[in-house]
């Protein structure tokens, strides 16, 4: 198929391949497919070196802005937009962002038709704004004790739920801002760190928030887990209890043991690490996915429903509960909790939590081989059949990577693995558009922005695209977002056989390319190797060849051509129960001795025999 040509980076990438190989052993649970930066499938969007960067979606447009405590970005995505520097002045208007010693300590969505709300915190002021389309900062407020606040954080109408990690030397916990008023969380000793924070805007009365977090374990046993996920509830009608009693502190927060692992088993994994949410339009079927790590470092993903959450907490069954109240009860949301009973606010104080652990819907996705970081979610139509859908996980990995994952009768599907990234780096944000099908990845110095619907990564046969089992794609003509041939379920190509394009291209019958070979020279032939999860290997007239695989072919090496050697050879790939031709190609001797062999065939050789002495 291609002459040697002293190909050093191939040459280089057989070595390193061919001595791994014998160390690394193969992985199951592999990518299926990789797509490369190389591939021109992602836009990177590169701006000046900024730590800890997070990714905020502006409401109500396609604007994304990428800030860090030393500054502030905005992107309009499209294929020649550029990370934007933007300077909201908070603190005086000839303070721009990153002069005057301020931080960005919050970013997150707008609200009210405004772009983006954030916080900035300079030495002991904290000041949160709306910021508007011209990015002036409107409606400042202050808050005060704590200052250093962490970026999980919630509107609900007037209310910024807000939280604080350890990490910052505050009281951790929930606190809320309304007009001027806060509300803060019990006081406790125990480590924190806040993941997310979830709500609904339902009648006053009956609004919750939800916090996910990880807490320091207070027991002492060497047996138990340094670390313990959890869940608080609290009422968004919450007021605060009474003068001697929890004056502006929850009255109402229950908390409850976020489970995740396999108890028969004696599995558990216990450092949420990231949480993302498929709201539904009901919202006690809102769907929660949680990431976890375990102490051997593994990762684990768990599916929580919020109903299962909301009956825990209704269960009104408190761990170590000695008294009992009829009404209201704990937890119960009333509508002045300064007016609750003495005995009650101490109670809440001393006894937040259920006995009740909140357990996942499924048994957790196990991952052994990779160390994911971030996660999001989404859910896809079906492009097959109505009213049917899949969900899709998106994980970044420690390299830079992001894996892209089918889940299904609890195994994951590692459809495709991205590397948009040049060099090894640690993501620092992911952001999911549900709308327009876009991921974005942030890394210190660069914005990727990775089109999900792109299909044309998967080749553009009916069979590359139905065994690919992405549910972003179809095949209708070519392998695309349209509704069209699929098979998700199975990834079984053998439903192209109904496709009137595919049966025609496949009686036509490829012509074999015929490639002459002069006798005695060397020659390979290279098959590249598109699916991690097939075993390909060379048939040569009924008789199978192994081949050298290199990081993206499976090559079949003739050392020295000879008649013997001739022929027809065919590439095939077996995967998921199925066998499929990939290269067709007809070796032809040239009995006339004209000598090919250059210095670089000379150099393979060398190269190879180096292979067999390293390896
Ligand atoms: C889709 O990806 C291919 C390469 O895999 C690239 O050439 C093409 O430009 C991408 N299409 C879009 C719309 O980004
Ligand atoms: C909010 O939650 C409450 C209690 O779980 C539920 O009754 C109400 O319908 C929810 N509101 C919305 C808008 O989903
Ligand atoms: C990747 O790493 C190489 C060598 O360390 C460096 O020269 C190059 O600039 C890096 N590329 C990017 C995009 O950071
Ligand atoms: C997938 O395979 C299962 C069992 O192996 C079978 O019941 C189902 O019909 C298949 N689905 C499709 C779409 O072929």
């Amino acid at each position: 198929m291609m002459a040697l040509r002293g190909d050093h980076t191939l040459l280089l990438a057989l070595i390193w391949t061919t001595c791994s190989s014998f160390t690394l052993g193969t992985d199951g649970l592999k990518a299926r497919i990789r797509v490369k930066r190389e591939s021109g499938t992602f836009l990177s969007f590169k701006g000046r070196m900024l730590d800890n960067l997070k990714l905020v979606h502006a409401s109500d447009s396609q604007t994304i802005y990428a800030g860090g405590p030393d500054g502030l970005y905005m992107l309009k995505p499209g294929k020649h937009s550029t990370l934007k520097k933007v300077d909201v002045p908070i603190f005086d208007p000839e303070c721009p962002s990153t002069g005057c010693g301020y931080k960005i300590s919050l970013l997150k969505e707008g609200r009210n038709g405004n772009p983006l709300f954030m916080c900035g915190t300079k030495e002991k002021t904290t000041k949160c704004c709306d910021v508007n389309s011209a990015h002036s900062a409107i409606d400042c407020f202050d808050l005060v004790n704590p200052t250093q606040i962490t970026q999980p954080s919630l509107h609900i109408g007037d209310s910024l739920y807000y939280t604080v990690s350890t990490e910052n030397h505050n009281q951790p916990g929930l606190y809320r801002s309304v007009k001027g008023k806060f509300t803060w969380p019990p006081l406790r000793t125990t480590e924190q760190r806040y993941i997310k924070i979830l709500g609904n805007q339902s009648e006053p009365l009956d609004g919750k928030v939800y916090s996910f977090y990880t807490e320091q374990n207070q027991n002492q046993d060497q047996d138990m887990p340094l670390r313990i996920p959890r869940v608080s509830q609290i009422c968004t009608a919450d007021r605060g209890g009474s003068k001697s009693v929890l004056q502006y502190r929850w009255t109402s927060m229950l908390t409850a043991r976020l489970f995740c692992g396999d108890e028969k088993k004696g599995l558990t994994y216990t450092e949420l690490l990231d949480v993302a949410v498929l709201e539904a339009a009901n919202w006690e079927s809102t769907i929660i996915y949680g990431l976890f790590k375990n102490a051997y470092n593994l990762r684990a993903v768990c599916v929580y429903k919020m109903s299962d959450i909301i009956n825990v907490f209704a269960s009104n069954n408190i761990k170590d509960q000695t008294e009992t109240f009829s009404s209201p009860s704990p937890g119960e949301c009333v509508e002045n909790s300064q007016t609750l009973s003495p005995s009650l606010l101490k109670f809440m104080e001393k006894h937040p939590e259920m006995s009740q652990w909140i357990k996942p819907a499924q048994a957790p996705l196990l991952f052994m081989h990779h160390h994911y970081t971030h996660l999001q979610v989404d859910r896809v139509e079906s492009r097959t059949s109505e009213n049917s859908h899949h969900d899709v996980l998106f994980m970044a990995l420690e390299n830079g990577n992001v894996h892209k994952i089918l889940e299904q009768n609890n195994e994951p599907f590692i459809i495709t693995e991205y590397e948009p990234f040049n060099n090894r780096t640690h993501i620092t944000s992911l952001l999911l558009d549900r709308a327009t099908k876009k991921l974005f990845v942030s890394s210190i110095s660069e914005v990727i922005q990775i089109d999900l619907s792109n299909c044309s990564v998967y080749g553009n046969d009916c069979d590359s695209c139905v065994m690919a089992r992405d549910p972003y794609c179809g095949w209708d003509l070519k392998c695309s977002a349209n509704k069209g041939i699929q098979d998700v379920m199975n990834g079984s190509h053998t439903i192209c056989q109904n496709d009137p394009q595919t049966s025609m291209s496949r009686t036509d019958g490829r012509k074999d390319s015929v490639i002459r070979v002069s006798q005695d020279s060397k020659y390979f032939l290279k098959c590249p190797m598109e699916s991690q999860h097939a075993s390909y290997s060379w048939d040569h007239q009924g008789r199978t060849r192994t081949c050298v695989s290199t990081d993206q072919d499976c090559l079949l090496l003739i050392d020295s051509m000879s008649q013997s050697d001739a022929g027809v050879y065919r590439c095939i790939a077996s995967e998921n129960g199925y066998e499929r031709t990939i290269v067709r190609q007809e070796l032809q001797m040239n009995a006339a001795s004209e000598t090919r062999a250059t210095s670089s065939i000379l150099a393979v050789a060398c190269i190879l025999a180096l292979i067999s002495v390293i390896c």
